[in-house]
């Protein structure tokens, strides 16, 4: 106990760890370490924010895709799902909605859909920029190639949002059919850093044949990397997946993987997401708690929403109006954090 200890006190000052210090580390975590980790990495979120959470108005663009992935509800081998795709016309609906509501950054996610062409989106970029001067666009549209990247940077795009799912790369060929590449997967991470976007990437907690190992390795290249945004949830099986008998994530190593983060960066945007939010009922309170600063709350239509199924029992939580954000200001008033009123970027 000591001795993990000792090493949470040297991550806070020297924000890094070897790869057996941070296996040490997950191997000896318990109640009272966490709780020691938190009161250190809740510290270090309030030096730089404050009590201030940034929100992130989440606008699920569609949910067609090509890919297979073995997690994901919208894998292209799950044939029962309502796909939709949103025009133009309704993502532009929903910021307007968003704005109204306080909401200064849009995030436009969707699975990699060959029918949304990306001049399309980028036009859509375009022309939320033009409508919103003062907000941020964060894109979550997949792998693309530099080319399209660039397109959608001179659009205005400020963030893009590409997990690397897990660095271990034989881990990640257990989640990923063969046609997709761990190598493609870090390529694109590389070209969004250099293109000059705000980077967030992340993984899963708890993905089926995840050791602490993976997980060591995940915080390594995270360290290595630098992004400026880190978004971990717990795998939670959807029960139309090769993964639907394979057991979630768990909250504890969650908010621990938080604490973690916070300490390794305090400057961190960091997300407490929807997938921990929907694996407990207070899961959004406890992530801040644990040192996370960012909250995404669901801005697409309802009909967007419920088919936008990554995960079973997916919250939809209705932010179409002011009472929704209201619940969750007096959610965050009970743990002394208020919800700012701004871009959020990256400081
Ligand atoms: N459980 C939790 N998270 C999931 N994601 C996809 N499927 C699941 C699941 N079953 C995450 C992936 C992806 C992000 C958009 O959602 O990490 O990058």
């Amino acid at each position: 106990m000591k001795v993990a200890k000792a090493l949470i006190d040297q991550l806070e000052t020297t924000k890094v760890l070897t790869k057996e210090e941070w296996l040490y580390l997950l191997d000896h975590r318990n109640e009272s370490l966490s709780q020691y980790l938190f009161s250190h990495s809740r510290a270090a979120a309030q030096s730089v924010f404050g009590n201030d959470v940034y929100i992130r108005g989440l606008i699920e663009i569609s949910n067609f895709c090509k890919n297979n992935c073995y997690y994901c509800g919208i894998r292209r081998g799950n044939p029962g799902v309502n796909r939709y795709r949103l025009s133009q016309r309704e993502i532009l609906q929903c910021c307007l909605r968003g704005y109204d509501l306080g909401f200064r950054t849009f995030v436009l996610q969707g699975g990699e859909d060959p029918g949304f062409r990306d001049e399309d989106l980028a036009n859509t970029v375009r022309i939320i920029k033009e409508w919103f001067p003062n907000v941020a666009v964060t894109l979550s549209v997949g792998e693309k190639s530099r080319d399209v990247y660039q397109m959608f940077r001179e659009a205005g795009a400020d963030r893009y949002l590409l997990r690397h799912e897990t660095y271990l790369r034989s881990h990640y060929e257990s989640l990923h059919p063969n046609s997709m590449s761990w190598e493609r997967r870090i390529q694109c991470l590389e070209d969004l850093k250099s293109l000059g976007y705000q980077v967030g990437t992340g993984f899963m907690v708890g993905s089926p044949h995840q050791t602490n190992e993976c997980l060591a390795e995940d915080l390594l290249f995270i360290q290595r990397f630098s992004p400026q945004m880190v978004g971990i949830g717990p795998f939670i099986p959807h029960h139309q997946t090769p993964f639907a008998k394979e057991p979630a994530g768990t909250l504890d190593l969650t908010l621990f993987l938080l604490g973690v983060l916070r300490l390794m960066n305090p400057r961190l945007l960091l997300p407490a997401t929807t997938a921990l939010n929907t694996i407990a009922p207070q899961g959004r309170q406890m992530g801040i708690l644990a040192g996370a600063n960012v909250i995404m709350p669901n801005l697409s239509p309802e009909f967007a929403c419920k088919n936008y199924e990554l995960y079973d029992h997916k919250k939809y939580s209705g932010m179409e109006n002011a009472e929704a954000i209201e619940k969750i200001r007096n959610d965050l008033a009970k743990i002394g954090y208020e919800i700012k009123i701004s871009k959020g970027d990256f400081k």
